[in-house]
């Protein structure tokens, strides 16, 4: 891998990094309230899901996928997926990133996530669906119950979910049998469930399916808006690393997968819009 940055803090785009196309949900509202930036999104489509694989599996391609990013110059990555920040993400910052450069930063999305919505719940009864990497680290739970312990989560882990967008079948009749069945199964857990959590970027895209069996009083969390703005709020707060971010308001595709592939499956994520990926090997 080429190195020449990792160590050294330039003027850079964001990093974006999800295990899949499931980011792009998160790229897209950034890009929208945050449109000055340079942004580099990085999916690592070859070694996806993640969702299902064990800690040290997700650490390893995480940790290197980050270690891309920061090699092409970027100052901040986000880590735009719950699976790699549930596993990933704590041990990057204690570890990995003080022997890179300390003066970097790389942030996750479950702690924006379990903010918004401490603030929204009325019942203190949350629902979330998520990989299974994600249920099992029980990251919100956790990161919960630090912001207000009296807030009680049911968790659902939905394995089909990731496979049923990555290929395009979000949209069809056979993705209602396996959403009902996820959704029934949490209220079954809990009825007093007021907000449910979208734990997998990916998930925004069977969001239709999702309202459509959940009932009307209960609020979807889903992340993109809030993951942007809590970067706004972020660099608004630390204005010595917003300094060295590029403004030119352009973004760059990488990918580990093929371009092709990447290219069709990444304009339904971003709603059409023509994009033009690279092929990378990490
Ligand atoms: N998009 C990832 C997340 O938010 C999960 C996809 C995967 O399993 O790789 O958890």
């Amino acid at each position: 891998m080429q190195s020449n940055l990792l160590h050294t803090l330039v003027s850079g785009p964001i990093g974006v990094f999800d295990s899949g196309f499931g980011g792009l949900t998160i790229l897209r509202e950034m890009r929208k309230i945050l449109p000055q930036y340079d942004y580099m999104f990085l999916g690592d489509n070859a070694r996806a899901p993640y969702g299902s694989h064990s800690f040290d599996v997700v650490y390893d391609y995480t940790r290197q996928c980050v270690e891309y990013l920061f090699s092409k110059g970027c100052p901040l990555v986000i880590l735009a997926c719950n699976t790699a920040s549930a596993k990933a993400l704590r041990t990057i910052q204690m570890n990995d990133l003080p022997e890179w450069n300390k003066d970097k930063r790389v942030l996750g999305i479950i702690r924006p996530t379990a903010e918004h919505v401490s603030e929204y719940t009325r019942t203190g009864h949350v629902g979330l669906f998520a990989t299974t990497g994600t249920v099992t680290s029980q990251s919100y739970p956790i990161e919960l119950s630090k912001i207000n312990q009296s807030i009680e989560v049911a968790s659902v882990a939905c394995p089909m979910w990731v496979p049923l967008v990555e290929n395009g079948e979000y949209d069809n009749e056979g993705a209602d049998y396996f959403v009902r069945k996820k959704v029934e199964e949490l209220l079954s857990m809990d009825s007093r469930i007021d907000s449910v959590i979208l734990g997998c970027t990916h998930y925004p895209l069977l969001l239709d399916k999702i309202k459509k069996y959940l009932p009307k009083s209960v609020q979807i969390i889903s992340q993109g808006e809030i993951v942007a703005q809590s970067l706004k709020d972020y660099l608004e707060r630390h204005t010595d690393l917003e300094a060295f971010l590029t403004r030119n308001g352009g973004c760059e595709f990488l990918t580990t997968e093929s371009e092709e592939k990447f290219k069709h499956a990444a304009q339904v994520f971003l709603s059409n819009s023509e994009i033009s990926a690279k092929k990378v090997v990490i």
